[in-house]
């Protein structure tokens, strides 16, 4: 396999800032975008609901329409009729309208980062890895499902001849989350192409222009009319398509509870339906730092700040609880007041931007209510940058001294807002971090490679990540997933991913 993930833009390099501040000047003059239904290639545009700019909330990026029930219908049976057809023209077709969708992207590059600014307040760096994170997706699937169609690892005998085909499983349900409102959805659609399904992608309603835009460059490449449908709405419009018995697979991205939700539901047959749905469903986590006695400051303090604050840590493997060492917590707790301090929290589309607003009110009162919870319970908070009053801002906050138990130390916060607690030893976080349902991300620093080793075997987490930090999980490098209650421990951008959206025949024959 010869797949090489899309080089990111080198923002330091004044050019390439002129072209993203020119692709947002020439985006604002078009806003607000129209985002359609889109079934059997047809498009509805009757608006009903808006994203908006998180750092000027009355600034309108899309006005939407949303999927009806009727459309949600029509858009399974869309799939379901263009899917075969699909399957046939064989992965090395499919791939080929894959890789050039890839090169659609390429060629909005700009656009498309400027979109994910505007509509999910990306800061640049964050934005155009997005955008390289989608291309890679469309890449990798298309490379490993022409792998898949031609693999056949069966023992043979004289006298009979197996053969194992994969075949596509029928229609594949996305549902994605806005926070990497380009390559999250897009990877998911691409693995249900790519394996020969037919696909309805319901985006976050955050986030509806970002999806649209991919939908419009896998049409524009030449996935057919009806092998990809798009509808925007809200959870309701998600939960019509679990339901729909015409649905094979769901491919979920987003929160526990919507996801616990899409898994008990996908287990009730409809009257006729004569398959079983087969759920992939990657949720939230709470990523714990471990951080021994031993580990070198210089390294942790940038690489935590930048985990845990990042995108104002709306990512699902942001850093959310640090675990360290108790000889070195107070050493490390000045230290981190300090790169907090340092922090710069503005508008997005500012360069250098470290924590950009939120995605909405919602969150801001989400961890004003943690915030006020681990006052109640006598820690100390470290809150110290100045937001700006116009848009979602939350302040970056570093929390220690909270009690064991705390809830501000063990649920997904989603939000700017770190819990240092002081550990006896790694053993002693290895325990806390094994206690935990979740199981995502993780994080260790240290310099022995006995702990290295121990620790790497005793965490459940999806994801470690040893003397760095712990986000950005790279295509076919870091494929990405976690377990326990984090997800059904499928891969993004693995090389066993595919294996969740085909299903496998087998053929014996006497020869
Ligand atoms: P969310 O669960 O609120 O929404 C995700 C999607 O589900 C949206 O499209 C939403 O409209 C839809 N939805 C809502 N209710 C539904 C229902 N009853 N049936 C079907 N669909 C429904 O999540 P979000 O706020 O968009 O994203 C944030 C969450 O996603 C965080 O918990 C984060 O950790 C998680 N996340 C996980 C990963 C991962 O790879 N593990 C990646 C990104 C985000
Ligand atoms: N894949 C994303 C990351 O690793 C969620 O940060």
């Amino acid at each position: 396999m010869n797949f090489i993930n899309e080089p990111l833009l080198e923002l330091r390099r004044a050019p390439v800032r002129e072209t993203l501040v020119d692709a947002l000047a020439a985006l604002d003059a078009q806003l607000p975008l129209r985002v359609p239904v889109i079934v059997g290639g047809d498009r509805r545009d009757a608006p009903s609901f808006e994203s908006t700019d998180p750092g000027a909330p009355d600034r309108v990026v899309a006005l939407a329409t949303s999927a009806t029930t009727a459309d949600v219908d029509a858009a399974v049976r869309a799939a379901s009729a263009a899917a075969p057809a699909w399957e046939d023209r064989g992965a090395h077709a499919r791939a080929a309208i894959l890789s050039r969708a890839a090169g659609e992207l390429r060629r909005r590059r700009s656009t498309l980062a400027a979109l994910a600014v505007r509509e999910c307040a990306k800061p640049w760096a964050e934005a155009d890895a997005d955008v390289c994170e989608a291309i890679d997706f469309l890449e990798y699937y298309a490379q490993q499902a022409i792998a898949l169609e031609g693999s056949n690892g069966l023992v043979q005998l004289p006298g009979e001849r197996n053969t194992i085909r994969y075949a596509a499983r029928g229609v594949v349900a996305v549902i994605g989350p806005w926070n990497f409102p380009l390559a999250i959805p897009c990877g998911m659609v691409a693995a249900g192409l790519a394996t020969g399904n037919g696909v309805v992608l319901k985006p976050a309603e955050q986030s509806p222009a970002c999806a649209h835009a991919v939908v419009e460059a896998l049409l524009t490449a030449g996935v057919p009319e009806g092998v990809i449908n798009f509808l925007p709405g809200e959870g309701d419009v998600g939960a019509a398509l679990v339901a729909h018995p015409g649905v094979h697979t769901i491919a979920f991205t987003g929160s526990g509870a919507v996801g616990l939700e899409i898994l008990r539901k996908s287990t009730e047959l409809a009257p006729g339906q004569r398959h079983l749905k087969r759920v992939v469903a990657e949720m939230g986590g709470k990523n714990c730092v471990i951080v021994d006695a031993d580990a070198d400051l210089d390294d942790v303090v940038p690489a935590l700040a930048y985990s845990a604050f990042g995108f104002a840590g709306q990512k699902c493997s942001a850093a959310s609880r640090a675990l360290v060492h108790e000889r070195i917590a107070d050493a490390l707790l000045e230290r981190l007041h300090g790169a907090v301090e340092a922090l710069l929290v503005d508008q997005a589309q500012r360069f250098g931007v470290d924590v950009p607003p939120v995605i909405e009110p919602a969150t801001q009162e989400r961890v004003a209510r943690y915030l006020q919870i681990a006052r109640d319970e006598g820690a100390r908070i470290y809150q110290p940058s100045d937001a700006p009053e116009h848009g979602h801002f939350v302040a970056p906050a570093v929390v220690d001294g909270l009690p064991r138990g705390s809830r501000v130390a063990e649920e997904e916060i989603f939000g700017p807002l770190l819990a240092v607690q002081r550990v006896a030893s790694v053993d002693e976080a290895c325990e806390i971090v094994s206690d935990s349902p979740f199981a995502l991300t993780g994080g260790l620093f240290s310099r022995d490679p006995g702990t290295v080793e121990r620790v790497s075997r005793a965490l459940p987490v999806g994801n470690l990540y040893v003397n760095r930090h712990i986000t950005g999980a790279m295509v076919g490098r870091q494929p990405f997933g976690g377990n326990r209650l984090s997800g059904t421990g499928t891969k993004a951008g693995g090389p066993d991913y595919l294996f969740h959206f085909v299903e496998p025949r087998v053929v014996t024959e006497d020869t």
